[in-house]
């Protein structure tokens, strides 16, 4: 068998991977599974070739995106890579001065909270990250029939971090802004969107195969405040790529009760994180889109029989639905085995094998 010689098991054609089918809800010959945060601390090989390397400064080297990228696609196995980058990216790339430090996040310099702070917040420019291009050509390459997730930060979530000047709890501030001056809230959310859109669309050009918009902390807004201040503006992003045809994946945290709006914004794919059982998310979400999602995170740290019974509960929760790709219901935690990951792929694959 040659290196070209198609895997057993493994989709010969990027276009008919279970990934990108289970996007589109056709059958699968198993059900796909990618991790959030799959390339990162957990992995040792991670560690090792970031070590003297701010985070950033990594971002914009094509050579490390791609090999960071690729790492958790060769030792678990999974259906989809996403591109390694981080959602402060686009801004830091049209000249923010901005940060993200070990342990704590992106931190801001000079918070965004007026309108003469907007001035700052100008399109991001195809040529602002040559080296985005640059990587995800490199990736497609090497990837052959897996797909490339590219992603971004929704504006909400991004707009938290430039409001607050850093990571937040209760995003006081940026709630004071979007109740207290509602103009000057939908310009900046709408500024985020021009700036969101590109950095997709930068992506999707290259060769990414699928988007996924992080709209990770809209699970601090009522439904009734997400469809007014917020979703607009991440409507206008999806919007801005539907011609590309790519599936389109929306994600929060603790969005249980934005799942429909979040479908509704544009989405072919809505994630969920394990707070709602997978069956009542696409119950909520409604027909015509497909789940992601969604064990907990913390559940990787249990015995591999415990990991495997919830493993099998998110799968019985989506049986009979058309279209699921498994997740988790947030991120891959830095302490987390990455053994544990691999058995998981490897559990998902074999328990939903011909189904
Ligand atoms: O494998 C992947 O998922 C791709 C890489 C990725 C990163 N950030 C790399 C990263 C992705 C998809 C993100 C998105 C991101 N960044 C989100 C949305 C996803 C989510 O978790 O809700 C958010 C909110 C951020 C902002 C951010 N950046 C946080 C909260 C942190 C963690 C801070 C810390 O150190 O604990 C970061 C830093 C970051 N982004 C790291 C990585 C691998 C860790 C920094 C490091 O390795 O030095």
């Amino acid at each position: 068998m040659s290196a070209n010689d198609p895997q057993p098991g493994k989709p010969t054609d990027l276009h008919d991977s279970a990934f990108l089918r289970a996007c589109r809800r056709e059958a699968v010959p198993h059900t796909p599974v990618w991790f959030m945060r799959q390339a990162g601390r957990s992995l040792p090989e991670y560690r090792k070739v970031r070590e003297g390397i701010a985070m950033l400064d990594s971002c914009m080297r094509p050579d490390l995106v791609t090999e960071i990228t690729l790492q958790p696609v060769r030792r678990h196995g999974v259906d989809a890579a996403i591109y390694f980058s981080d959602i402060v990216v686009p801004l830091k790339a049209i000249g923010i001065d901005l940060d993200i430090k070990p342990g704590v996040g992106p931190v801001v310099e000079e918070p965004v909270r007026t309108r003469a702070d907007l001035d700052r917040l100008r399109p991001l420019e195809p040529d602002d990250v040559g080296y985005v291009t640059e990587a995800v050509r490199l990736l497609t390459a090497e990837l052959g029939a897996t797909p490339l997730i590219g992603f971004a930060g929704a504006p909400f979530t991004l707009a938290s971090y430039l409001v607050e000047g850093g990571p937040s709890r209760n995003h006081e501030r940026t709630k004071a802004l979007m109740y207290g001056d509602p103009e000057l809230w939908a310009a900046l959310l709408d500024r985020l969107a021009v700036i969101t859109s590109t950095f997709l669309k930068v992506q999707i050009e290259a060769g990414a195969s699928a988007v996924q918009l992080f709209d990770s902390w809209a699970g601090a807004l009522s439904e009734a405040d997400y469809r007014l201040s917020v979703m607009p503006a991440s409507e206008k992003v999806f919007a801005s790529v539907a011609h590309y045809g790519v599936p389109r994946i929306h994600f929060g945290v603790g969005t249980g009760e934005l799942l429909g709006a979040m479908g509704e914004a544009g989405a072919d794919v809505v994630g969920a994180d394990w707070r709602v059982p997978l069956g009542e998310a696409a119950r909520r979400v409604g027909p015509g889109k497909a789940v992601q999602g969604n064990l907990d995170p913390a559940v990787l740290f249990a015995p591999r029989e415990a990991v495997e019974v919830q493993a099998r509960r998110v799968l019985d929760d989506a049986r009979g639905l058309e279209g699921h790709i498994f997740n988790l219901g947030h991120g891959v935690l830095p302490e987390t085995d990455p053994d544990a990951l691999t058995r998981l792929v490897g559990y998902v694959h074999e328990q939903t094998a011909g189904s």
